[in-house]
């Protein structure tokens, strides 16, 4: 790759549009990137507009970041061909159920020597077996991926205030490329080796953050959460172990990918809040994320759901009983009441 390198971000949700703002503000004072950066948007009408219009003229994407411009030079577009189109530099944040055919219409349009790098937070379960995300769209486009991953709210981060992140690249110039490209005063890059662990912790997370939620939504206070995050991270060690190929420690889980995220996803994300809602009113989680999220995603219930059919092959749901708890009481009628007693019996206390 030469001169000004051309990025596109592939999806404009809560967290896109947040990471949107960031780019397009470093690309514009930049001379290793094109200051014009194409983002692809799921097309919608609000209100009577196309919400790639509203984008293109307000510079704001009043469904799911609200309140917050986005810089003039980051461009709605969308279609996924003509989005990616030139791209040097391709930017996954899509909830992860969409990524398997948005890469199928990609996959001949796409620079030999692009390079990609995922911010999805979620695992797949293909016909061979779980996969992480950033695995599957290296094998559908062929291009050399990273990912990033840490304790990112995005409206906190829109709003700029400090928090750090984690991206993980087992190449080295890649990893400098993303951090020139995404680091602000206030969003702070450690660069890592171990990329399978940083990604794993960003989608294993989710599933404790449920089980956080349903702490609270059933008025358990602050040590009974507290014991929800260190069990739940200790399944989250025991699984990269079992899962990942490569390399696995525990410095990794000290970076913000590991247990920051899982804080800040246990105290303030989504998924707890909607658990929490679960356990409260006993409605189902379909029927809550569509009356709480305003077309945003869940991800730990199905996390859960792709962890345990991994688990029950291989005959190690016993192992994790908290992964398990998540998966049985949202998909399984296994009572939320329940809950409790995953963390009495739990392995590490036998
Ligand atoms: N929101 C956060 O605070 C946050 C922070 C860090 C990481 N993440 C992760 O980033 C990823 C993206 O999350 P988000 O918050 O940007 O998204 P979101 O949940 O806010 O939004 C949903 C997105 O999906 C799109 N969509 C809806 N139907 C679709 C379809 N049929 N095909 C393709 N796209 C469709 C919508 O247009 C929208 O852009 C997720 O993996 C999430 O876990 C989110």
């Amino acid at each position: 790759m030469s001169g000004r390198k051309m990025v596109s971000i592939v999806g404009s949700g809560n967290w896109g549009s947040a990471i949107a703002m960031i780019i397009g503000k470093n690309t514009a004072k930049s001379t290793h990137f094109d200051p014009k950066v194409k983002m692809w948007v799921y097309e919608e009408i609000i209100n009577g507009r196309k919400l790639t219009d509203i984008i293109n003229t307000d510079h704001e994407n009043v469904k799911y970041l609200p309140g917050h411009k986005l810089p003039e030079n980051v461009i709605a577009v969308p279609d996924i061909v003509e989005a990616s189109d030139g791209a040097d530099i391709l930017v996954f944040v899509l909830p992860h159920q969409f990524i398997g055919p948005l890469c199928d219409k990609m996959k001949n349009n796409v620079k030999d020597n692009a390079i990609g790098i995922s911010l999805i937070k979620g695992i797949d379960e293909g016909p061979d077996g779980l996969k992480l995300i950033s695995h599957i769209i290296h094998e559908k486009l062929g291009i050399e991926m990273s990912v990033l991953m840490g304790a990112n709210i995005a409206k906190e981060v829109a709003d700029e205030k400090f928090c750090e992140t984690t991206i993980g690249s087992k190449n080295k110039t890649h990893g400098e490329i993303f951090k020139n490209l995404m680091q602000t005063p206030n969003f702070r890059i450690n660069v890592v080796e171990e990329c399978d662990t940083v990604e794993l912790c960003g989608a294993l997370k989710n599933i404790v953050a449920v089980g956080a939620g349903f702490c609270d939504g059933l008025n358990f206070g602050d040590n009974t959460k507290a014991a929800v995050i260190r069990l739940g991270l200790m399944e989250m060690v025991a699984f990269a172990k079992f899962f990942s190929e490569g390399p696995v420690t525990s410095a990794t889980f000290l970076e913000s990918c590991g247990i920051a995220d899982l804080i800040t996803t246990c105290y303030g994300g989504r998924n707890r809040r909607v658990a929490e809602a679960f356990a409260r009113t006993g409605k189902s989680i379909e029927e809550l994320e569509k009356e709480m999220l305003n077309g945003q995603k869940l991800q730990g219930p199905q996390t859960s759901a792709e962890v345990h059919k991994l688990l029950k092959q291989k005959n190690l749901v016993n192992n994790f009983p908290l992964f398990a708890a998540v998966y049985e009481i949202c998909y399984e009628c296994r009572p939320v009441g329940d809950f409790v007693t995953c963390l009495q019996n739990h392995p590490e206390h036998q």
